[in-house]
């Protein structure tokens, strides 16, 4: 189990030699990446935010290997910065004035939402890859939460699973800003199952899934005025073409969005202009990446699935998790998956057409394969085969982790957030995506 800060602890005592002092003028960040080193920010004087949230002065944050950050000022302000980071400057030029206008005329959506006593703002971010799309909407639902509101924040981006793990979709209301060297609080989120990392393995599930999840957003929007008026920021991933580029349609309808935000694509920005022309409630909007946004690799990408997930489990240094390892019996272990393979139509007598299988549900039995796979515990159950049925469009109550499985014993053995049992009769569905347990 974690717990353990000493050698991370240890490391932020920095050398004084490794010291350097910043002094922002207005409307000029600072820009680092971290190396295998971390790195300790403190903030003198003057005011300065990290993508929205206000750093407080003469706190100390510590940044760890990979973060790449940027601490902007709009009033100026006097920085220090501990350690060796890869990359460090000052940049002149950025598209916060754009940002924290955007973020003004949603606030205006937001109080006129508030006198005629409807939804407000449904905002959603887009553009191909590593163009700042969860930035901006880190920063876009910190400048909310500053002005008092409670948005909810969206997460289509399977690759990432930004509210809960990849393979999923989610959907959170934001109380509170992000934490400088973290995340947002993800307090009872609502989760959806979708068991791989990209939209193209299973469309069908994917238009399903974000269609239920818009629709409990909306009983949520029905049931807490503030989080109505508030409005929903949504995240989406990077690919823009094929069936990324309909799913963003999709998402558009789904959730009522009247605000598309396009990222630096002029090409995505016009596709989305004429096929939304005649959807007078959408605005498409061009919106400028910062020159600052860091190109991630594949690797990169992958280790940070891997973080994420093990910050699911684990939390971080600021917030610690302590997971349990338990047995659940071959007998108790209800797993399906979503979905089987199409047979192609060549395959089948002529004239004949292959039935859709892509929201079938197939049990599983325990073997071995399902070692280290993510299972979504999902809130239906398999008392009847009408509420089996459930499981496909049911929000989950969170995952576990198979980290063993013996056939002898006849046990899975489960790294889990919760305490055993698993919810009695719960289904649990497979999930494609994979996390070691290291610790
Ligand atoms: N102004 C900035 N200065 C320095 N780094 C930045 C800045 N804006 C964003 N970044 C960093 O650039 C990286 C990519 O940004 P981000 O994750 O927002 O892009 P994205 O479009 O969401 O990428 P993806 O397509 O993978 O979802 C992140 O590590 C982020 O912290
Ligand atoms: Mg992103």
């Amino acid at each position: 189990m974690s717990g353990d800060t000493g050698p991370v602890a240890a490391a932020t005592q920095p050398d004084s030699t490794n010291l350097h002092k910043y002094d922002l003028e207005k409307g000029t960040e600072l820009r680092f990446e971290v190396d295998a080193d971390p790195v300790v920010v403190r903030m003198v004087s003057g005011k300065g935010e990290l993508f929205g949230t206000e750093l407080r002065i003469e706190q100390k944050y510590t940044f760890k290997k990979g973060d790449k950050v940027a601490i902007f000022t709009f009033h100026g302000c006097k920085l220090k910065l501990f350690g060796k980071p890869e990359v460090q400057y000052v940049a002149m030029e950025t598209p916060m004035t754009f940002y924290i206008n955007l973020s003004n005329a949603l606030e205006g959506l937001r109080v006129q939402a508030e006198t005629q006593a409807q939804s407000g703002p449904n905002v959603l971010v887009c553009g191909p890859s590593d163009v700042g799309k969860s930035t901006l909407c880190r920063i876009l639902l910190n400048y909310a939460v500053r002005s008092g509101r409670t948005p909810i924040f969206v997460d289509l981006d399977l690759g990432q699973g930004a509210v809960s793990v990849p393979g999923s979709i989610g959907g959170v209301v934001i109380e509170k800003p992000a934490d400088v060297e973290g995340t947002f609080q993800m307090t009872a989120p609502i989760v959806y199952h979708y068991g791989h990392s990209t939209q193209s393995i299973n469309p069908t599930l994917y238009d399903l899934i974000m269609g239920a999840l818009a629709e409990a957003i909306e009983r949520k929007k029905q049931v807490d005025n503030s989080v109505k008026y508030s409005g929903i920021i949504v995240n989406t991933s990077g690919w823009v073409q094929g069936y990324g580029y309909q799913s963003l349609l999709q998402a558009i309808k789904h959730f009522n969005i009247d605000t598309v935000l396009v990222i630096d694509q002029e090409r995505l920005f016009s596709e989305l202009s004429r096929d939304l022309k005649n959807n007078n409630n959408t605005k498409v909007i061009f919106t400028p990446k910062s020159g600052g946004v860091v190109s991630r690799t594949r690797e990169f990408r992958a280790e940070s699935r891997d973080e994420r997930i093990r910050s699911y489990f684990y939390g971080n240094i600021t917030k610690p998790l302590y997971p349990y390892s338990f047995d659940v019996p071959f007998s108790q272990f209800v797993v399906y998956k979503i979905g089987s393979p199409n047979l192609p139509d060549s395959c089948l007598p002529i004239g004949m057409r292959a039935e859709d299988n892509s929201t079938k549900l197939l049990p599983i039995s325990p073997s071995i394969e399902l070692r280290n796979h993510l299972l979504a515990i999902s809130c239906a159950t398999n008392n009847t085969t009408e509420e089996l049925s459930k499981a496909i469009v049911s929000n989950v109550f969170g995952f576990v982790a198979v980290t063993n499985v013996d056939m002898e014993r006849q046990v899975v053995t489960v790294l889990s957030p919760q305490p055993r049992p698993l919810p009695k009769n719960s289904v649990l569905l497979f999930s494609d995506i994979q996390f070691v347990d290291l610790e």
